[in-house]
């Protein structure tokens, strides 16, 4: 029996509502499979936590949740209670730096039954390799001036190490799909770090020579996946850019409630951590609709991630089974709810035993 032990953290606003659901279905999923089983500890920080204790997570947090084999985490983020940059640099990306997730994969394919906004959505499956751990989002920098003068600094660091390191993972990656890997640059109007990201693609792209190499800005790319997302497979990105790209690429599989995410430890020292695209979703928060297939699609992932790769891919069938039916969430234009969407692909998953 392969037992997994799991970090639950639904962290805020629909976290709470998307993680039990998608417990609830790894659980079915332990059931049909045998041998395998899961151990959830649950985790409260969140920013309900904080305004309780002050900080995002207790100061030994790090140290309750390494050993673990993965994190399962819903969405931080309250910025009623508690101002975002403080939120998610003391909890989600405190979380993927120390733990040295330094690669974000984030597919985007069309799910059949689901309403995409595209005009003629032609069959598209494409990853975004995002890169987890610098680039534009870097705590060097500064505030100076607190008149009108004032002015804001805010430096991006791109190290070699780390620019290889996500093209590397993209070029493996690809290795293994339809061998093409797109980079998003911007180094027309990006003065030192882009034409650098340009340089390490060159590098590393040559010793894959069966993988065909593209190179796009990343305006003109962004455009193309509204009108060809068909003609991507891999997609490498600074962490800004592939933050962006894969919202978007939610938005042309129909919903950002459906997106799934993995922040991959590469080095294994540390656990890996599986969180949706999306976020806390104030705005529907305790309305009991919120989509639970963004989770549940990542919970696959992390399926994927512990080489379960067969009950992953029922798990994925059965998704789009029900919403091939037309079991859809009102983000995607349907009246179900997260607990009928979730009870269904549960039978689903249980008659497939
Ligand atoms: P969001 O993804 O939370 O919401 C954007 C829109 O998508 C909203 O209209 C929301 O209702 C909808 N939506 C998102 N997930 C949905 C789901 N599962 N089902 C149905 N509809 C869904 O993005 P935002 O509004 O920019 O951010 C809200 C908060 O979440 C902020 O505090 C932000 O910083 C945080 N955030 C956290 C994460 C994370 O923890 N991984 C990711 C993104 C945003
Ligand atoms: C995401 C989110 C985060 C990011 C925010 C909440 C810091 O948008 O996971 O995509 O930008 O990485
Ligand atoms: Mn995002």
């Amino acid at each position: 029996m392969k037992q997994l032990h799991i970090a639950s953290i639904p962290g805020d606003g629909i976290g709470n509502e998307v993680v039990p659901a998608a417990i609830e279905v790894l659980e079915a999923v332990s059931e049909i499979h045998g041998g395998l089983s899961f151990h959830f500890t649950h985790f409260p920080y969140s920013c309900d936590y904080y305004l309780e204790h002050g900080v995002m997570m207790p100061e030994d947090g790090l140290d309750q949740l390494k050993n673990f084999d993965a994190i399962f985490l819903g969405a931080v983020g309250n910025a009623k209670l508690v101002p975002d940059h403080i939120s998610l640099w003391g909890l989600l990306i405190k979380l993927r730096r120390e733990f040295e997730q330094v690669i974000n994969i984030r597919p985007a394919k069309l799910l059949s039954g689901v309403p995409s906004p595209l005009v003629n959505p032609k069959d598209f499956d494409l990853i975004v390799v995002r890169e987890n751990s610098e680039g534009e989002y870097s705590s060097v920098g500064g505030r100076m001036y607190k008149n009108e003068e004032e002015i804001a600094i805010q430096n991006s660091i791109f190290s070699r190490r780390g620019t290889e390191r996500v093209m590397r993972y993209a070029f493996d990656l690809a290795k293994k799909r339809n061998k093409r890997v797109t980079s998003a640059t911007k180094s027309n109007g990006i003065y030192y770090s882009m034409p650098f990201w340009d340089e390490v693609l060159k590098d590393v792209a040559k010793d894959y020579p069966e993988v065909e190499t593209d190179s796009q800005h990343i305006d003109a790319l962004a455009a193309c996946f509204v009108t060809h997302p068909n003609k991507f497979d891999v997609v490498v990105a600074s962490n800004l850019f592939g933050d962006v790209l894969t919202d978007l690429g939610a938005a042309i599989m129909g919903s950002v409630g459906i997106a799934p995410a993995a922040n991959i430890n590469v080095n294994g020292k540390y656990p890996s951590m599986f969180e949706p695209v999306h976020g806390s979703a104030p705005d529907i928060t305790g309305k009991g609709i919120a989509n639970p297939i963004g989770q549940i699609w990542t919970a696959k992932m992390m399926l994927d991630h512990f080489d379960e790769e067969e009950v992953g891919h029922v798990l994925l069938s059965v998704i789009e089974s029900t919403t091939q039916d037309g079991i859809l969430t009102a983000d995607m234009g349907g009246k179900y709810t997260t607990k009928e969407v979730t009870a269904e692909i549960i039978t689903r998953l249980k008659a497939r035993a």
